[in-house]
């Protein structure tokens, strides 16, 4: 894989303001494609693009876009997307990444919570989804990466909203990867452990934890993967979690 296999290659990471989606953007524009940026608000993306871009990820060749879209909203994502039809080539990756964790016991969970929740983490992705599949067919193809959890796959007290969007989410990206595999299009579900990163509120860093550069390094990897071949589930965990 050259430094710059994806010179040419449009890509928008949803939540690209922090966290494991900022760090997906910097591997992306490092290895030389279009990175669009997204998060909810104007601060948020205009400041995620000023740190991306100064110095360009080790002086790769990739350009940084930003545009604000809360994917709770389908109207947002279709901005976004026509956005992107006139300011860039693509798109020709999406990760669907934005996402939220609200951690109570079911009884405690308000109806608002319970929505925000899904809303974000798995109407969101299909929202993003739908718009980027009906590109990819002037494109010739794509990939979608959904930034999924071990949740979608093992339940725990206090994860009711989170464990049902992330248990959706992997239905609904499996499903997807069956619909659209003969149309050159690929979908990975990435379920990380805990990533190092101040999601649901958590500040302090954690050295046990995945770094999420190295999310970002899996995403590299997987789109460098020849296209006969589909890593359809990456699941990811601290090699020594905290005991
Ligand atoms: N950290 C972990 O331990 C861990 C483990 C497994 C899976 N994950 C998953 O990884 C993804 C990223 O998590 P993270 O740890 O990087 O969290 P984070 O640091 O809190 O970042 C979340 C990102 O999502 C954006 N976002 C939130 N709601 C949004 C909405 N409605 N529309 C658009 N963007 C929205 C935020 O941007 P704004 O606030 O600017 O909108 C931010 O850029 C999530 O899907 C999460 O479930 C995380």
């Amino acid at each position: 894989m050259g430094k710059d296999f994806l010179e040419g290659r449009t890509a928008v990471v949803t939540g690209s303001t922090r966290g494991i989606g900022y760090a997906i953007a910097a591997a992306l524009c490092g290895s030389g494609a279009t990175v669009v940026i997204s998060g909810r608000s104007e601060d948020g993306v205009s400041e995620a693009v000023r740190r991306l871009t100064t110095p360009l990820a080790g002086g790769a060749k990739g350009k940084v876009l930003g545009k604000v879209a809360d994917v709770r909203a389908s109207t947002d994502v279709e901005e976004l997307f026509e956005w992107m039809d006139r300011e860039t080539d693509g798109p020709d990756i999406l990760v669907n990444n934005a996402g939220i964790g609200l951690f109570k016991s079911t009884a405690e969970l308000t109806v608002e919570e319970w929505q925000r929740t899904l809303e974000t983490n798995l109407s969101g992705a299909f929202y993003c989804s739908r718009a980027a599949l009906a590109r990819f067919k002037n494109r010739g193809g794509g990939y979608i990466i959904n930034m999924g959890s071990l949740a979608g796959r093992d339940a725990f007290a206090g994860g009711a909203a989170y464990n049902a969007s992330k248990f959706g989410l992997t239905g609904f990206t499996e499903a997807m990867l069956l619909d659209h595999r003969h149309d050159n299009v690929r979908v990975t579900h990435i379920m990380p452990g805990s990533v190092d990163t101040g999601f649901s509120g958590g500040s302090a860093r954690a050295d046990w934890k995945i770094a999420p550069e190295d999310i970002g390094e899996i995403v590299l990897m997987l789109l460098g993967m020849p296209e006969r071949t589909l890593v359809s589930r990456v699941e990811v965990r601290p090699s020594k979690p905290r005991k």
